[in-house]
């Protein structure tokens, strides 16, 4: 964002050794509160209580991470593993820690010393970052242009999911990003908001984003989807990815495939917005990702604190009871809590990557455009 107050990641050398210091996302839009991790547990911490959260973001601090053990002299192979497995579903993430294990490495193996290493490291998490911020801007450009392809004349009312704009990139974003273009170029009628339950990233993020920016945007509830296109209120749809499989099928926050069902039934675009790097050709169909699934109190509860102290230290994280929220189920109730779901690729209309765009989507366009991708 433009005027952020306070940048979403950022590396910081202090006198008692460097640190990385997050935006809590799970404080907004109430405050803009700093977390600051000198290790890698409270960054791991951080991750899976989604203070630090995104796909393309998640592959950004995954790789300062490794460079933070590096520069501190903890046991790289071992943070390596725990970060790279802090959540399963994005693929960047372990993409962004593989790339900085690699350059770390790559320098001790030519016998630079432990310093030089580390010195690897935090650069490769440098360009992980800088490669991020330039692939938002081509995308940015490449899906306004692919809207005023599909929908001449612009005005357009576009319906997002979840929260992929400068809160989970280096940049702009991705599907946030391109409505963003939209939105400068003056053809942007209204942002629908998906408020995106359980943990409302739509609601609490993106229009906090959007707010910002000036867009005109409305919030609904996910489950008012339907009627809003039942109404004709939605040209297209435009969401990010946590994984594309090989054959096209996208990973994104729980709430995409219905969206996705209907912007077919009432003929929209359904345009997926992400970055080569959560393309994993190594992963064949959607059947084979693995969707992360959240505790239940994220369900059952609202407002459930995952940070208890409030010193701005990571670390606290997330535990399976939380019970420190505002309960809206009865005592003990159970609950269904994947965090993604799997969207076919014959339900996609459009993947809009830095490189180019894929469709139809089919296995052998996500190939082409793809197979040369760097994966960790
Ligand atoms: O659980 P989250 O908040 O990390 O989920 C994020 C999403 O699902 C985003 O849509 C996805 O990572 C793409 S972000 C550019």
């Amino acid at each position: 964002m433009a005027d952020q107050f306070v940048p979403v990641l950022r590396w910081e050398e202090r006198p008692e050794g460097p640190v990385l210091v997050l935006l809590d996302q799970t404080r907004l839009p109430v405050e803009e509160v700093e977390l600051v991790c000198t290790d890698v547990p409270a960054l791991v911490a951080a991750i899976r209580a989604l203070s630090v959260r995104g796909a393309p973001l998640l592959g950004i601090a995954g790789a300062y991470g490794v460079a933070l053990a590096a520069a501190r002299g903890f046991d790289v192979a071992d943070a390596a593993e725990q970060l790279a497995h802090a959540r399963p579903t994005a693929v960047n993430l372990a993409y962004g820690v593989r790339r900085a294990e690699a350059a770390y490495r790559l320098a001790l193996d030519a016998g630079t010393g432990d310093a030089s290493a580390a010195a690897a490291a935090l650069t490769e998490a440098r360009l992980v970052h800088r490669e991020d911020a330039e692939a938002s801007a081509r995308m940015s450009e490449l899906g306004r242009e692919l809207l005023d392809e599909l929908l001449p004349g612009g005005r357009l009312r576009i319906l997002t999911h979840c929260n992929t704009g400068a809160l989970v990139s280096g940049g702009q974003g991705t599907a946030l990003g391109v409505v963003r273009a939209v939105h400068q170029a003056g053809e942007l009628r209204r942002l629908w908001v998906d408020e995106t339950r359980p943990l409302l990233q739509g609601a609490r993020l993106t229009a906090y984003e959007a707010a910002r920016d000036g867009m005109a945007y409305s919030l609904l509830a996910d489950n008012a989807a339907g009627s809003l296109f039942a109404a004709g209120e939605v040209d297209a749809v435009l969401i990010g990815a946590d994984r594309i499989a090989a054959d096209g099928s996208v990973a994104n926050k729980v709430g995409s495939y219905p969206l996705a069902v209907l912007a077919r039934h009432h003929r929209v675009p359904f345009i997926v917005v992400a970055p080569v790097t959560t393309v994993d050709m190594s992963t064949e169909s959607g059947a084979e990702i693995e969707v992360e699934q959240r505790p239940g109190f994220e369900v059952t509860e609202i407002a459930s604190p995952y940070h208890s102290d409030t010193r701005g230290e990571a670390g606290a994280g997330l535990t399976e009871q939380s019970g420190a929220g505002i309960p809206i189920a009865p005592v003990g109730a159970q609950a269904y809590n994947p965090a993604f779901d799997i969207t076919p690729a014959e339900l996609v209309t459009a993947i809009v990557t830095e490189r180019g765009v894929i469709s139809p989507v089919t296995r052998e366009n996500v190939s082409g455009l793809c197979s040369t991708s760097r994966k960790g």
